[in-house]
């Protein structure tokens, strides 16, 4: 185990293991959690009692997590000068799984943001967010419940992996250059931006969409791309995609054109692959949300799509995220700070809360994440709701950060 300097331990809990590919979480686990900037305090607060709760309903004391906070943010620099110390870096990869909320991202310093570079370090190569409607909340659609789907957006390439120069300078007229002599045209002093996307990478986000899939009886993958102008990188991440069902999922899954085809050999509840043109798949989900459920994309597409999505459904003050990579996780907020809300027990904390489920889930403990949703879905029913849902709804009650958090563990027992 390591040491840590400014974090400290909990002297009773246990390590969630990570063997054969599988996760080993015992009854009383270690959860490291940075608790964020600006709002995340209040949240925080409000969220660890809703974990809590929905922990000891479920399993009437048998199992427990002991929290353990580790830094990272304003708090972080503050108490040790960094952003982002090394030992939180190490805290998150030991214990396996963890929870953050909203983080600054620094301005001039040394890292460009924090949520990125955590990403990177700890390779956490799937950034999944499920996008779904709450009875009552407010949305600009007609049948907003049309749609229900999980994102796993690619994380660690594309024009995010952070490779670029500024115009001007020696490395991008160097790249010019060589781009030249390659006998291609680049405009004097462009600045350069690189998308890299390898096989190994695409292959890797089809198949944890894929397997998600079929652990949860979905019925349908689709690769999202823009490889009809982009082919040599996202027309790759479409082809990679189809071969990792066709060559890892034999029978479990089916393509598109392949349906009602004699001897494709699939089951006949196989998870159908398709794929959609970027653009395309932002028409598709508001004129056709019930035909699409998982849904895998290169970085960039899918940050759009999933921000988009999740306004479709009535806004980012609930929807949850998580970054998942190999036996390692952290499920976090999927909005900012919100900095001018801070310390006023006003914001909504439903992200992290719902962010709290998808671990949950991550963990085998779906009886506490059925729990959280049951309370959020009773609480937003009672019209008792945080601001911005008690603006979108005629007749609601607006209470605070921390009664909202009260209202969903009352909501448990519903
Ligand atoms: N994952 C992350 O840690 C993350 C994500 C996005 C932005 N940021 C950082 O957060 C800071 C502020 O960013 P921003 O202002 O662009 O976005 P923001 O999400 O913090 O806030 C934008 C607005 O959205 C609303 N909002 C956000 N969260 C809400 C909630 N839980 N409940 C109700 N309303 C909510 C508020 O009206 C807020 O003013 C920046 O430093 C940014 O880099 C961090």
């Amino acid at each position: 185990m390591a040491t840590y300097k400014y974090a400290k331990v909990p002297e009773h809990g246990d390590h969630i293991q990570y063997e054969n590919g599988e996760l080993k979480v015992p009854d009383h686990p270690i959860i490291p959690f940075i608790e964020g900037d600006g709002t995340g305090a209040d949240i925080w607060r409000a969220s660890v009692r809703v974990f809590d709760a929905a922990v000891a309903r479920a399993y009437r004391g048998k199992r427990k997590i002991s929290w353990m906070e580790v830094f990272a943010g304003e708090k972080a620099f503050t108490l040790c000068k960094e952003w982002l110390p090394e030992e939180t870096v190490e805290a998150l990869r030991e214990f396996r799984v963890s929870i953050k909320g909203p983080l600054t991202t620094p301005i001039g310093g040394g890292i460009r943001s924090l949520n990125v570079a955590l990403r990177q370090m700890l390779d956490l190569y799937a950034c999944i967010r499920p996008v779904r409607y709450f009875e009552g909340v407010g949305s600009p659609m007609k049948n907003p419940g049309l749609l229900n789907i999980v994102v796993f957006r690619e994380n660690t390439e594309d024009v995010y992996a952070g490779i670029e120069w500024k115009a001007g300078s020696p490395e991008a007229e160097q790249v010019i250059a060589l781009v030249r002599a390659l006998g291609m045209n680049i405009r004097d002093h462009s600045a350069i931006g690189i998308k890299p996307m390898s096989e190994f990478g695409s292959k890797r986000l089809v198949r944890m969409a894929i397997q998600y899939a079929l652990k949860h009886n979905l019925p349908s993958v689709t690769l999202v791309h823009k490889g009809n102008i982009m082919k040599f990188t996202e027309g790759a991440f479409r082809d990679w995609g189809y071969e990792v069902a066709r060559d890892e999922f034999a029978g479990l899954t089916v393509a598109e054109a392949d349906l009602g085809k004699a001897g494709s050999g699939a089951r006949a509840d196989a998870v159908v692959i398709k794929d959609r043109i970027a653009d395309s798949i932002f028409q598709q989900l508001l004129l056709r949300p019930a035909e699409y459920s998982v849904l895998a994309t290169p970085n960039l597409n899918g940050d759009y799509l999933s921000d988009a999505a999740a306004a479709q459904v009535g806004g980012l003050g609930i929807a949850p995220g998580g970054n998942v990579g190999d036996g390692v996780a952290v499920f976090e907020a999927t909005h900012g700070t919100a900095p001018k809300y801070a310390n006023l027990d006003k914001i909504n904390p439903g992200s992290v809360m719902l962010s709290g489920v998808m671990m949950f889930e991550y963990m085998g403990w779906d009886e506490a994440g059925k729990l959280i949703v049951r309370g959020l879905e009773n609480a937003i029913a009672s019209k008792h709701v945080t601001y911005d849902l008690a603006r979108q709804m005629p007749g609601a009650t607006e209470i605070s950060t921390s009664a909202f958090g009260d209202q969903i563990i009352k909501g448990m027992d519903g």
